[in-house]
């Protein structure tokens, strides 16, 4: 039924236990849908259920009601189609750059000559090509983050799930990195769904921006960007982007009861 999309969260609800045996809903209801190549920004309040969210659609914890299907198939099938970044981009100190690119596929069994020349090639579209051979104590945060999303693209994922990617970056690097995720994403043709505090950023790359509210967590609005591609500095400081910024911080507002 749901086949034409790369994920259908359907209905999914989703409650921890506690050791004592309280009961903790975080998501209830939530319901949406991400078509094939799109790229959707996520945003809410902290603790509203965002990670909560990218968690369950990646396979690493089951909703406790509802279900999410990716290509119309049920996510424990198989992981294959899905690769996640975290805020912190966790190397393996004692591999190189490129060893720490190709883990998953060693991790698969499927690392070969081919695929060698391939994490080379990210290294290279990231502007890391000179470094493949460093270590990651010898990176800056934004570049040690990059080769975590080179780690995420080396399997080609058809799903990127990307939970504040750049939150521990510094004002200027993360500018640089939201040029560098467009161009990424543009060129792999994969789906995104990109969860970040900046609002900015979320309407600067987002094809939509979906706004996770509420307790329990459900989906407060489904904004779709209408801004062309690829975006520059100056869609930025334009009077339609602002008017983006300010309608989903009022949906923000809305759910928290701050104007
Ligand atoms: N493994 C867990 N066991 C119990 N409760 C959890 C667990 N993971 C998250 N929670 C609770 O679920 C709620 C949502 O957490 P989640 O990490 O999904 O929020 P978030 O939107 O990602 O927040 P932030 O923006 O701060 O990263 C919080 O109240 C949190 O305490
Ligand atoms: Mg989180």
């Amino acid at each position: 039924m749901n086949n034409e999309y790369a994920i259908s969260v359907n209905n999914i609800g989703m409650t921890y236990r506690s050791r004592d045996g309280h009961d903790n809903t975080v998501l209830d209801g939530l319901d949406f849908h991400v078509e094939p190549g799109q790229f959707v920004s996520i945003v809410g309040q902290s603790g509203s259920g965002k990670t909560t969210l990218l968690k369950t659609i990646s396979g690493l914890q089951q909703p406790t009601a509802g279900e999410i299907l990716v290509k119309g198939r049920p996510i424990s099938d198989g992981l294959e189609d899905i690769a996640m970044v975290f805020q912190s981009p966790v190397l393996l100190p004692w591999r190189n750059n490129i060893d720490n690119v190709l883990l998953p596929l060693e991790f698969r069994g499927t690392r070969t000559e081919e695929s060698r020349r391939y994490a080379q090639e990210l290294l290279e579209m990231v502007g890391l090509g000179d470094r493949a051979t460093r270590y990651s104590y010898e990176l800056s945060g934004g570049m040690q983050q990059r080769v975590a999303i080179c780690r995420a693209l080396v399997s080609r994922p058809e799903l990127l799930l990307m939970d504040e990617p750049f939150g521990a970056l510094d004002a200027m690097t993360r500018d640089s990195m939201n040029f560098e995720i467009q161009r990424i994403w543009q060129a792999a043709g994969c789906s995104v769904l990109f969860v970040t505090h900046s609002i900015s950023e979320a309407v600067w790359l987002g094809d939509r921006v979906v706004i996770v509210g509420g307790r329990p967590g459900r989906i407060v609005a489904d904004i779709t960007i209408d801004l062309p591609r690829p975006r520059g500095k100056e869609h930025r400081f334009s009077t339609v982007f602002s008017d983006y910024v300010t309608e989903i911080e009022s949906h923000i507002g809305v759910t928290t009861g701050i104007s």
